[in-house]
């Protein structure tokens, strides 16, 4: 049988870090496979996806800007695709393209790995409404958090989100997080504010009345210390960066189509940095 082929598809594709990770992976466990970036513009999605099937894959990861219509393209999806309204993950059941979404995963999976007992927190306030904030939602929904606040410049987005994942979700004024953040156990920044190239406006809420026992993350992870997570730090927080959030997600995909589970190790984190240090 030939080899199983996968990929990362978006537009641009240049800076994914996925082929490192999954590169990884098959090295270390001497697997036979292959995993490539391709580049594919929105307006070729529909198509590269439908024309799946025919080109031989085992699958691969969607990445921005076309997750929505991966999700579209799909015959079957699970639930986590379904609660969030995009795929970044696909294989072939029986013949059939189906997709996944794993972000969520990636981030309760890091958070579980980097601070264990997050999903305690009676109240967890997630800053930024874009599709990043979605999946953050649905885990922390999933996880049964009993409140979960979302927070953004432009209100209306939060409303759609907490309108959609349920009771126990509520949008709040973005001019409230300072106030708000005194009663947060779990604060996460899924804005694209600390970014590394976000051309400096703007700038996210201050920490100041913060509980010390509350935990900070942020799901950007190009600087790998974002400004939020160095102010967490110096007041003495637990924090957990981006990257393992990248890493965790990837490793359902792997399984799919290369049969193990691989590992998210330390290893693999440095490799990742490394490549990030390099400018890459
Ligand atoms: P993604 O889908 O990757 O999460 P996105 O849809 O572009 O990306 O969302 C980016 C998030 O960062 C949004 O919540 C955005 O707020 P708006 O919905 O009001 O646009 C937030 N964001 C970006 N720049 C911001 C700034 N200067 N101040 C506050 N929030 C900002």
């Amino acid at each position: 049988m030939a080899e199983p082929r996968a990929f990362v598809s978006g537009w641009p594709i240049s800076h994914s870090r996925s082929p490192i990770i999954h590169r990884h992976w098959l090295k270390r466990m001497q697997l036979a496979g292959s995993y490539e970036p391709i580049a594919v513009p929105p307006e070729q999605a529909k198509d590269f996806f439908t024309g799946l099937a025919a080109s031989g894959y085992a699958g691969g990861n969607v990445t921005l800007p076309n997750k929505e219509a991966a999700y579209a393209a799909c015959a079957r999806r699970d639930a986590a695709a379904d609660a969030i309204g995009a795929v970044n993950t696909l294989w072939f059941e029986k013949g059939i393209l189906t997709g996944g979404n794993t972000d969520s995963h990636g981030f309760a999976a890091n958070l579980d790995e980097r601070a264990p007992g997050w999903a305690d927190a009676d109240r967890a306030i997630v800053l930024g409404a874009g599709g990043a904030a979605r999946a953050v939602v649905h885990a922390l929904v999933s996880r049964r958090i009993p409140e979960v606040l979302i927070l953004n410049r432009t209100f209306a987005r939060a409303e759609d989100i907490a309108g959609h994942f349920g009771p126990s979700a509520h949008a709040r004024p973005w001019q409230d997080a300072e106030t708000l953040f005194s009663s947060a156990d779990l604060v996460v920044n899924t804005t694209s504010l600390g970014m590394h190239g976000n051309g400096g406006e703007g700038r996210l809420p201050s920490l100041d009345a913060i509980k010390a026992s509350a935990i900070v993350t942020d799901i950007v992870y190009v600087p790998l210390m974002t400004p939020f997570l160095l102010a967490a730090q110096a007041r003495g927080l637990k924090t957990a960066d981006g990257l393992g959030m990248l890493l965790h997600q990837a490793a359902p995909g792997f399984e799919h189509w290369f049969g193990v589970r691989p590992a998210v190790t330390d290893e693999l984190r440095e490799l990742v940095i490394a490549d990030m240090e390099a400018g890459h």
